[in-house]
């Protein structure tokens, strides 16, 4: 056994040596950096499932086309049975017809939402797009272990008391919610910003959350929006993204597809890839809609990207609580605050403007909703919002007949109120 284990382990480090030649060749590895080299290796290959075909994206990632039979949902192992769901058995009915979004004032853009690597090929029928992992970005993250994971104690903690615990982490929220029901799924169109990131550990994102239990040890999220992370991505696109969990952030859950989950079945939108356009200040604006939301029969909770894209589902069994339902919705912003130099970080949210400045300067949620006990949309009654220091990252919500339930949000982080 030893002496097998030991040839596998020299055939192994010999292929690590061919795939990183450079690193071997020119730096004496040990026994610890070899170890290292191994387990991004395991993991590259783990999550890089074979592809039918291979797009380069402008932005330089590798959008890859894999069997959607093939993706890493099915490596869980009680998936191993599954039937692909290929379209959800029931969808909630809206209160907006976006079929007429173009009358929106608003609406300067395009029809269709472009994800970049449209620019360079589309993925063929039977198949979902998914960005390729490379060495870098694994070795970008604290360890191979948590690459594609949140940190821990990355909720927001609104229903905490204690003030140390809030600022744990240096996580800055400015977000909407409402609780005190059961929730069957949420929806929202959510303006499209590249906020400034001042550190590459440090990110900026806009989203909403579904939540299940309680904020101790086994809260369940269904998390989807856009992020801005130099730490996951290695640059400062503004990428669209889905976060789960079933305990809180500690094993379970991921970004996209960067664990078994989540079941893409759309072959259009990749996880984790650049949206474009992205708004610009005083220009023109763009938004996204997301829609998650519960199907009341098979029980899996599915999510939808713009009027036409139906990504794929959360299985049910991944879940405890929101096996059954969600118990708090929230929508808006979050940031990390690293406090460099010992002052708060200068890293924007929303837009990198406070909502007093109002359309096409701040950033926006509109067309709030949740889906209800009896699986249709509407308008919250009610909704509170809340942000750890509003002179640093500040929310404003209101209600009127165009956009119903909606916000201004956001910041930009240290000025002479917020130091
Ligand atoms: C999958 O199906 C096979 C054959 O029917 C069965 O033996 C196995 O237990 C099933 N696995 C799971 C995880 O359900
Ligand atoms: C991202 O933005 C920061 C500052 O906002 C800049 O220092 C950094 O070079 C940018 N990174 C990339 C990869 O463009």
């Amino acid at each position: 056994m030893r002496a097998h284990a030991s040839v596998v382990f020299e055939v192994v480090v010999l292929l690590i040596c061919f795939e990183v030649w450079l690193a071997c060749a020119t730096s004496p590895a040990n026994a610890g950096d070899l170890n290292k080299q191994l387990a991004v290796w395991k993991h590259l290959r783990r999550l890089n499932k074979p592809a039918v075909k291979s797009i380069q994206s402008p932005d330089g990632d590798i959008i890859d086309c894999v069997n959607i039979a093939q993706q890493p949902a099915f490596d869980h192992p009680f998936l191993k049975n599954h039937t692909i769901q290929l379209r959800p058995g029931f969808h909630p009915e809206g209160l907006y017809d976006e079929s007429k979004r173009a009358s929106d004032a608003s609406n300067n853009r395009p029809n269709t939402i472009v994800q970049l690597w449209h620019q360079n090929g589309r993925c063929p029928e039977g198949t979902i797009p998914i960005r390729r992992t490379r060495r870098d970005d694994v070795l970008r993250a604290s360890s191979v272990k948590r690459y594609g994971k949140k940190k821990q104690m990355s909720f927001p903690r609104l229903l905490f008391a204690d003030p140390d615990f809030i600022n744990e982490g240096g996580h800055q929220h400015a977000i909407a919610y409402v609780n005190g029901e059961k929730f069957y799924g949420a929806k929202a169109i959510i303006n499209v910003w590249e906020p400034n990131i001042q550190l590459p550990n440090e990110f900026s994102l806009s989203q909403l959350w579904i939540l299940g239990g309680s904020f101790g040890q086994d809260l369940n999220s269904i998390e989807a929006g856009w992020l801005v992370s130099p730490e996951l991505y290695g640059d400062n696109n503004t990428r669209l993204f889905t976060y789960w969990t079933s305990d809180s952030y500690q094993a379970t859950g991921c970004y996209n597809l960067l664990c078994s989950g989540f079941i893409q079945i759309s072959s259009e939108i990749a996880m984790g890839a650049s949206i474009f356009p992205v708004s610009q200040y005083d220009g023109s604006q763009y938004d996204i809609s997301i829609l998650v939301w519960k199907d009341p029969k098979e029980g899996n909770w599915w999510m939808q990207f713009g009027s036409d894209y139906v990504m794929g589902y959360w299985p049910s069994f991944l879940f405890s609580y929101l096996a059954d339902s969600a118990s708090t919705v929230e929508w808006g912003g979050e940031v990390i605050n690293s406090e460099p130099d010992g002052q708060h970080t200068a890293t924007h949210m929303g837009s990198g403007h406070f909502p007093e400045e109002g359309f096409g300067k701040a950033s926006y949620f509109k067309k709030l909703q949740i889906v209800d006990e009896s699986n249709n949309l509407k308008s919250p009654k009610w909704i509170s919002t809340f942000t750890e220091q509003s002179n640093c990252y500040d929310i404003q919500s209101n209600n009127n007949g165009d956009w119903g339930s909606y916000f201004y949000f956001g910041g930009p982080g240290r000025n002479p109120n917020c130091q």
